[in-house]
């Protein structure tokens, strides 16, 4: 019998073991930039968002200092990129205006979405 609560007890605690590193390694994960995504991010993006960009864009977010920002800072950026082009905020229309070529297809937009 004590064996038995013994046996219970240590499964028990294996199992609030893994998954505290589970959800740890969870929260570790950041957004790394995919090939995909510095294509579009170079030809419509970094114009602004670069360390050669403008004074508050970059300081929202700048892309050649993403490998620095935290996990967490990755994952909630990437979510407010996909919010801008989903409804069109980003690139800015003044800036489609000038350059056509900026503006994002309906793909691309997907490719933000899967981010
Ligand atoms: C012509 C310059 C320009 C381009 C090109 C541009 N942005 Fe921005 N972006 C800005 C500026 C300026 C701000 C800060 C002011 C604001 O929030 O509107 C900003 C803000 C943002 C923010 C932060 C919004 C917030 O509420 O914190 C995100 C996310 C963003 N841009 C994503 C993008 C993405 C993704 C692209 C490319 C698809 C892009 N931007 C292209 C100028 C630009």
């Amino acid at each position: 019998m004590k064996n038995f609560l013994l046996t219970g007890v240590f499964t028990l605690l294996i199992c609030l073991f893994s998954g505290f590193i589970i959800s740890a390694q969870q929260q570790e994960k950041g957004k790394a930039i995919t090939k995909d995504l510095s294509q579009i991010i170079n030809r419509s993006c970094a114009a602004c968002h670069s360390d050669k960009g403008s004074g508050m864009a970059k300081m929202k977010v700048n892309f050649d200092k993403w490998q620095g920002y935290s996990a967490g800072k990755q994952v909630k950026l990437a979510q407010k990129c996909y919010q801008e082009v989903s409804k069109g905020g980003m690139p800015p229309k003044s800036f489609i205006k000038n350059y056509p070529g900026a503006a994002l297809s309906p793909a691309e937009i997907e490719i933000f979405r899967n981010w």
